[in-house]
């Protein structure tokens, strides 16, 4: 099959591109495919006639946001449609990736695919629009929602903590935000198994999905994690002691949900087939691949 992937260069991209190699894959980064372009779209899809687009695209700085409402929209709502409307001119699938943040968090059980939404800030109310545009423009496409991703690969809470634990002897966490870790290799794992189902005659699993890692914690739970495989590692000498705090006590410029965990129960049964969402696995790898020169 051939997939050309958008946002190349971001975690999930760098992941998609070292995990897709039974495939013939055109990876293009920002600067090779900007995706608010709807006429470089159309291009990049006539030229290399892909049988499957995967959008790693996006603007993911959640409270930059809410200063670059216009640049957050472009991309998170307007490229997803640009996406979408030329993949529908050539009838090639499109998977596109979401985020919990389209939930407001007053949950009090994981949230499944068809749970009612509700944005708390620009990022999520962004890629919210971005999602309901592929849903309006093209039947044959995959959302899949992901949360709290980490990988070896860019900026990312597991990076931070690693950087802060190594200057500081204490540091404050938030404890009332409860998520789904997840690696974004797992991501790319699960949508690498599902490509070749999408061109099965018959395959009718086009919508919405949830995809999180496997266990619910809070950022100090995730933090304490980290800290304790770092040292494993031996990647840090010590662990810092971390102070659990309210998010009240650490207040941002975007809203977070309190609880956005997410039920990954509808790509298992996509799938037919076992796959990957051991976060604490993930974390472990990613700490290796820090460690590597
Ligand atoms: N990170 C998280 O915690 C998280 C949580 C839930 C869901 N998600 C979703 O998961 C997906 C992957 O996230 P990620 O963590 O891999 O994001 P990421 O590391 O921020 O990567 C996003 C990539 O998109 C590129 N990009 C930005 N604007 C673009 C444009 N106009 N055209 C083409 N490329 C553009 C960025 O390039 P530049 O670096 O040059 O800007 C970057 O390489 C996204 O859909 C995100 O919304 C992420």
């Amino acid at each position: 099959m051939k997939i050309l992937l958008t946002g190349a260069e971001g975690q999930f991209g760098r992941c998609f591109q070292d995990r897709c190699t039974d495939h013939s894959l055109v990876a293009l980064n920002r600067s090779e495919l900007d995706i608010t372009d709807l006429d470089a779209v159309q291009r990049a899809c006539k030229t290399h006639l892909p049988d499957v687009v995967v959008n790693g695209a996006a603007y993911t700085a959640v409270d930059r946001a809410e200063q670059e409402v216009d640049l957050a929209v472009a991309v998170n709502s307007a490229g997803p449609q640009n996406l979408a409307v030329a993949c529908a001119e050539r009838d090639i699938p499109l998977i596109h990736i979401s985020t919990d943040y389209v939930f407001d968090g007053t949950a009090t059980s994981p949230y499944l695919p068809d749970s009612p939404v509700s944005p708390l800030g620009v990022y999520g109310q962004s890629k919210w629009q971005g999602e309901e545009a592929v849903r309006r423009t093209l039947n044959q496409h995959l959302i899949i929602r992901t949360a709290w991703v980490f990988s070896e690969y860019g900026n990312n809470f597991v990076k931070t903590m690693l950087r802060l634990g190594a200057e500081r002897e204490e540091l404050s966490v938030v404890a009332d935000q409860v998520g789904c870790p997840t690696y974004a290799g797992h991501i790319a794992d699960a949508i690498v198994a599902l490509l070749p189902l999408l061109k099965q005659p018959g395959f009718d699993g086009w919508g919405t999905l949830h995809f999180g890692g496997d266990r619910a914690v809070s950022w100090h739970q995730f933090a304490q994690a980290i800290f304790a495989e770092a040292v494993d590692q031996g990647c840090l000498p010590q662990a810092p002691r971390v102070l659990p705090i309210t998010t009240e006590q650490y207040p941002t410029p975007a809203r977070r949900p309190g609880y956005s965990v997410l039920d990954s129960g509808s790509l298992a049964e996509l799938l037919g087939l076992r796959f990957c969402n051991d976060w604490l696995q993930g974390l472990r790898f990613t700490l290796e691949r820090l460690a590597q020169p």
